[in-house]
This record gives structure tokens, sequence and C-alpha cells, in this order.
């Protein structure tokens, strides 16, 4: 029996490397998923560019063309509703994610961020790690909730921080990681062994896919 695959949208504001990682993943069939469409709110966002030449559908909206921020989303939703999608993938998106959005997909839209959270929300995830000298920072896959990097930790992966580190050389050890983490958290999403329970997730069988 073929699994049947887990109908991804794909948000996204740039370079667009976290989209390419998990189109490999799909390709190299780690990944019961397909991506239906990218978006992004950048006309000129690479993400785009690399979409569109994988023959993947590359959508822009241009947040300032709708009259405020309800608008605009209500229009993402309407091109997410329309393919299908049943997960809603942040990948280097930059606008904060609103009420009309999470309602249509509620614990339905995950990120990746460039720390371990709740340590270095925000921009500059990896300067600030570097700036406050910690010794360990990382990745984390969450659901996203209506704060900046505050929904439930699906997973993380920790990488040593050196001290001749700068915030170039910490977010290349960084992203080679999220690479791998963000298609597995999804593997695991798409094979229903994700719930959420108030912040808290859960994974099923987490000691042997972990
Ligand atoms: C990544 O570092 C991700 O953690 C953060 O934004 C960056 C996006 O990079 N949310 P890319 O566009 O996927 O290459």
């Amino acid at each position: 029996m073929v699994a049947k695959k887990l109908r991804l949208s794909v948000l996204a504001s740039g370079r667009g490397s976290n989209f390419l990682a998990i189109q490999q993943a799909i390709a190299e069939g780690r990944l019961d998923a397909v991506i239906l469409q990218v978006i992004s709110n950048k006309a000129d966002a690479p993400a785009l560019e690399k979409a569109r030449a994988l023959g993947i559908k590359a959508i822009a909206i241009d947040p300032k063309s709708y009259p405020d921020r309800v608008v605009y989303e209500r229009q993402i939703v309407e091109y997410l509703q329309a393919e299908g999608t049943e997960l809603v993938v942040l990948a280097g998106y930059m606008l904060l994610v609103g009420e009309t959005l999470l309602q249509a997909y509620p614990n339905r839209v995950v990120n990746i961020h460039p720390a371990l959270l709740p340590s270095f929300p925000g921009l500059h995830a990896q300067r600030q790690a570097v700036e406050y000298g910690a010794k360990y920072s990382g990745c984390t896959v969450h659901f996203v909730d209506g704060g900046m990097d505050t929904g439930p930790v699906i997973c993380q992966t920790a990488v040593p921080v050196y001290s001749d580190d700068d915030e170039d050389t910490l977010s290349d050890r960084i992203l080679e990681q999220e690479h791998i983490l963000y298609a597995r958290c999804i593997q695991w999403i798409a094979e229903g062994r994700v719930t959420v329970e108030g912040h808290r997730v859960t994974i099923e069988g987490e000691r042997e896919v972990r």
C-alpha cells in the first residue's frame, strides 16, 4: 500500500534552504509528503526562484497591497485551502503569523528557529547566542502560536558554540542541523506520531525515532 502523502504549503521570505532540504528529503524518500506551493511576502525571494526551478508553484503576495493583516492572511488561507494544504511550513517566513491563519490551521503551522527556544527568540538568534556567550545553541522546530517563537516545541538539536565563533560560523553549524531536523519532525507529523496538549508535545515512540 502506498502511504498517503502529507500535503504541505511552504511560507518563505528569503533564501529557501530549508524549503530545499524538505524537498530533498521528499525526493530521497525520507519524507512522505508533497510540497504543493511556496508562498512568499517578497516577490524577489530566492525561495520562489528555487520553487519555480523545481516546477513547484510559486506565489508572491505583497502584504502592502491589502488593507490590513487580516485581509492579507485571508488571501493566504485561500491559497492554502485551494490546494488542500494539511500542514503549513514556515521556512524563514519573516512576518508574525496572525489569528486568521492560526484559526484556519490550529496546531497545523510549524516553524524552525535557529536557537534552543525559549533562549534567543526573535531576530538574529545566532548573534544573540554568540554575544551572550552560550556554550550550546541549536535549532528548534515548534508549532506556531500567536507569540514570537513561543509555541509548543516538537524537537530540538543542540550544537556547540566555540569561543572563536561569530554569527556566520555559528549560523552555518546550526543550518546544517536545521536541514536534518525539519524534515524529520514533519515526517513524524506525517506518521501521526505528534500530539499537542497545552504547551507540551508528545512524539509516539520517541526513544526509537529521535
Ligand atoms: C533559518 O535560519 C531559519 O531557522 C530561520 O530563518 C532562516 C531561513 O533560512 N527561521 P532559509 O531561507 O530556509 O535558508
